[in-house]
């Protein structure tokens, strides 16, 4: 059975005074918490250790990362390493989301080198899918999707994929209140889990989690965590209010 969790995406959003307050807000709202549901928390970089130390004594939180550099070391102004968010102990990071893919060209081969990375250094990826409003409404975006998760995981053995978790954010609902119904989500969700399944067999393809996110509020949460192969969501504008935040994830 797959990990139900809810994880926080603050974009490019707060500064250090308010990252501080969100996250002890959110840490005292998620005493109603569900002990099954693990929550995620990405603030910026430069307060990511801070951060990790905000929420050490909450078993069900953690902190994640926005992004990584698909390098090692050396000579990469401004990138930060794999290895540097280990060395403070981050649990998760975002890889691939389509903000990063769109304005900073990332492709699915920077993101697999992403993915290896993370993988190596003992921090969870967290892997972004999704297709545009153009694939959706000619009906690729189910190939497009696959074409995706192949080139940014297939190449993993059964060990190191089953440390991955995966979101599908369709580009279309990300910000603009307009959200994938529960039955469009479910599809795609489904198909990537038996995509999984036919490359990896059951006991990986159920034990990964499979987030949504584009739009995911309190009042669409339910609906949408409640179909079947729906883990958790992936959430943007609705993270930054620490209230909303944990009635989504209160959803299951
Ligand atoms: P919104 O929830 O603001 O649509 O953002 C979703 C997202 O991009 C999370 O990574």
């Amino acid at each position: 059975m797959a990990q139900k969790l809810v994880v926080g995406n603050w974009k490019l959003n707060k500064n250090f005074s308010e990252t501080e307050l969100l996250i002890k807000e959110i840490v005292d709202a998620a005493a109603t918490l569900p002990p099954f549901v693990k929550l995620g928390i990405a603030p910026a970089f430069p307060f990511l250790h801070h951060a990790i130390g905000l929420v050490q004594e909450h078993a069900q939180i953690d902190i994640c990362a926005q992004n990584v550099s698909n390098h090692d070391a050396g000579a990469y102004t401004g990138e930060v390493s794999a290895e540097m968010l280990a060395s403070i102990g981050l649990k998760y990071c975002i890889v691939g989301h389509s903000e990063r893919r769109e304005y900073f060209g990332e492709t699915n081969l920077v993101i697999r080198e992403k993915v290896d990375l993370l993988l190596k250094n003992g921090v969870t990826p967290i892997v972004c899918f999704g297709e545009n409003l153009t694939l959706r409404t000619n009906g690729s975006y189910l190939s497009y999707i696959i074409e995706q998760l192949e080139a940014c995981l297939f190449h993993l053995t059964k060990e190191e994929v089953s440390k991955v978790i995966i979101a599908y954010e369709p580009i279309w609902a990300i910000g603009t209140g307009e959200t994938a119904s529960p039955e469009q989500a479910q599809e795609v969700h489904k198909s990537i889990r038996n995509h999984l399944f036919g490359k990896y067999g059951a006991d990986v393809s159920e034990q990964i989690s499979l987030l949504y996110g584009g739009s995911c509020k309190p009042n669409n949460a339910v609906s949408l965590f409640s179909q079947a192969d729906i883990d958790g969501g992936l959430i943007g504008g609705a993270a930054l209010n620490a209230s909303d935040f944990i009635q989504i994830a209160n959803s299951f």
